[in-house]
């Protein structure tokens, strides 16, 4: 089985598929197979499902779609809005057995989760009890913008509260770049009681291979050979 770890974030918009498929490439500069997961994507652009497409062609083994995405929906929405609109409900165990899948055939399986770590996927279930019934250590990235710090700590509690490992924080400097930025790492270093992964600043190209290079897989509690 794989090494698995799920990506939350303090928002939409914040760094998610960016760091995790930065995640799949240092593991993959490591020597390790690696397999992106995103079991919900919601927002169809050009046919594509961008968030998908990062993390298949950040992947060095070619999950099959199905499992790598069980379930997509066209409209930007929240998941549940998008999955009743379409008459379709999300189920958490249909995930679980798609990711069950995928670790067979990795070594490590990146699961990006959809919004916020408490984004609704059905009537009574959110992207937390996703990550618990997955039983991973979750990367928290934090878009660093005004109110980054509430929502940061608010999701590390909830991580916490649930009993999940947090493997660690990544800080993304989502553009156009937070005033005080500095000042804000540091008040979140001393309150985030998990390792930081790596601090990425705002990109010009916010591309996986230059935010791996930001990365320190060492720091990472739980990195799979570290
Ligand atoms: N550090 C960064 N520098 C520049 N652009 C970034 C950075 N991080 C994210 N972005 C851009 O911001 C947008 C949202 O990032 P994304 O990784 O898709 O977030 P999420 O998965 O949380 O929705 C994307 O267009 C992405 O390329
Ligand atoms: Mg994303």
């Amino acid at each position: 089985m794989a090494q698995g770890f799920f990506v939350t974030g303090t928002d939409t918009g914040v760094g998610k598929t960016l760091v995790a498929c930065a995640l799949l490439h240092a593991f993959a500069a490591r020597g390790k197979t690696v397999i992106g997961m995103k079991p919900v994507a919601a927002g169809i652009e050009g046919g594509r499902y961008a968030d998908v497409e990062a993390l298949m062609a950040a992947s060095t083994v070619a999950g099959e779609r199905r499992l790598v995405n069980p379930y997509a929906f066209e409209q930007a929405i929240a998941p549940n809005i998008a999955a009743e609109k379409q008459g379709v409900e999300i189920s958490i165990e249909v995930i679980v057995e798609a990711y069950r899948r995928l670790a067979r055939q990795a070594d490590v399986v990146v699961v990006e989760g959809s919004g916020g770590f408490m984004i609704p996927l059905n009537a009574s279930q959110t992207s937390a009890d996703l990550a618990r019934r997955l039983a991973l250590p979750v990367v928290l990235v934090v878009g660093m913008r005004l109110g980054c710090l509430n929502h940061a700590l608010l999701t590390r509690r909830a991580i916490a509260d649930l009993g999940l490992a947090c493997a660690g924080w990544v800080a993304n400097g989502i553009p156009p770049g937070m005033r005080l930025v500095e000042e804000n790492l540091l008040a979140l270093s001393q309150r985030i009681d998990a390792p930081l992964i790596g601090t990425i600043p705002p990109l010009e190209a916010p591309l996986p291979a230059t935010a791996a290079a930001l990365l320190n897989l060492d720091a990472m509690a739980g990195c799979p050979g570290g």
